[in-house]
């Protein structure tokens, strides 16, 4: 049995595009033919509006498998269809306190070793929150790849080395697998001269080829959250949707060479 390949979208800092990412690099790879479960670990719940759903009072969500004691839900129980094909969300707790409940980084490894979910699930992608809290721990210890979006001016380059303290941390005890699959310059202009040059700090210090393509700014990828749809079906061919399809076929062939150690991008 192939166990589904797990993303986690990681930056401790908020509005650096995590949700925006993971919103629509899921529905590009639905497109291309992956099913695809889009986990929100954020309380904010975003992923639920960027996909235009309604999370019903008292529903099961993802944070059920954080509470104190192990409540015995699995994450097969809380996963909700999406109007998108190969596409499902396992939506946020809005009411969930983040570092309330379990210290165990563990719990999301657990769920998601699960044999249905195995049969169901291609991928899975992780938007996390903006904290180094036990949900980013969780995240960073169940994935095979973290992917972290940035804009580039000079606060979000010292929160990306935040994040990489805390991933070197849980590559030395709890995931020696994980790898970085790249960091994505979000809203980057090249005829910035601030966004070069801290595209090249990120270069120089975690290597140029893990600096991925980047999202341009497009204020249709703003308008397509709002109306809760990815941007490939708010306003298909437009900047933000020509650079996530991009992003998505760049990544197709790592996301592929499964269990090869030489295969990905670190
Ligand atoms: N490339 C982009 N162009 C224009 N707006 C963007 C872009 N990426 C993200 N945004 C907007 O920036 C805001 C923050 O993005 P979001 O994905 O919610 O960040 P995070 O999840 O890291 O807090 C949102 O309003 C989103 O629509
Ligand atoms: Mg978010």
């Amino acid at each position: 049995m192939k166990s589904p390949r797990v993303i986690a979208v990681c930056n401790r800092k908020g509005g650096a595009g995590k949700t925006t990412t993971a919103v629509n690099l899921a529905s590009e790879l639905a497109a291309l033919g992956k099913r695809v479960l889009l986990v929100d670990l954020d309380s904010q719940g975003h992923c639920a509006v960027g996909l235009g759903l309604k999370v019903a009072p008292g529903a099961a969500t993802v944070h059920a498998l954080f509470g104190e004691a192990d409540g015995g839900i699995g994450l097969m129980e809380v996963v909700q269809p999406s109007c998108i094909e190969r596409l499902w969300l396992a939506p946020a707790d809005q009411l969930f306190e983040h570092g309330s409940g379990t210290r165990d980084p563990l719990r999301l490894a657990q769920a998601l070793a699960d044999a249905a979910l195995a049969n169901q699930f291609d991928l899975v992608i992780l938007d996390t929150p903006p904290s180094l809290d036990i949900l980013l721990l969780n995240a960073l210890s169940a994935a095979h790849w973290v992917l972290v979006p940035y804009v580039p001016h000079p606060l979000s380059f010292e929160g990306v080395r935040q994040l990489m303290r805390v991933l070197f941390k849980v590559m030395s005890v709890q995931n020696p697998d994980l790898k970085i699959l790249g960091f994505l310059p979000m809203t980057a202009a090249d005829h910035i001269r601030q966004h070069r040059s801290i595209s090249a700090d990120v270069s120089r210090q975690f290597g140029a080829h893990r600096v991925l393509g980047g999202i341009r700014n497009d204020i249709k990828l703003a308008e397509a959250f709002a109306v809760g749809k990815p941007v490939r079906h708010y306003a298909p061919g437009c900047r933000g949707a020509q650079d996530f399809a991009a992003l998505a076929a760049s990544l197709l062939p790592v996301i592929d060479c499964t269990e090869s150690p030489g295969s990905s991008l670190i």
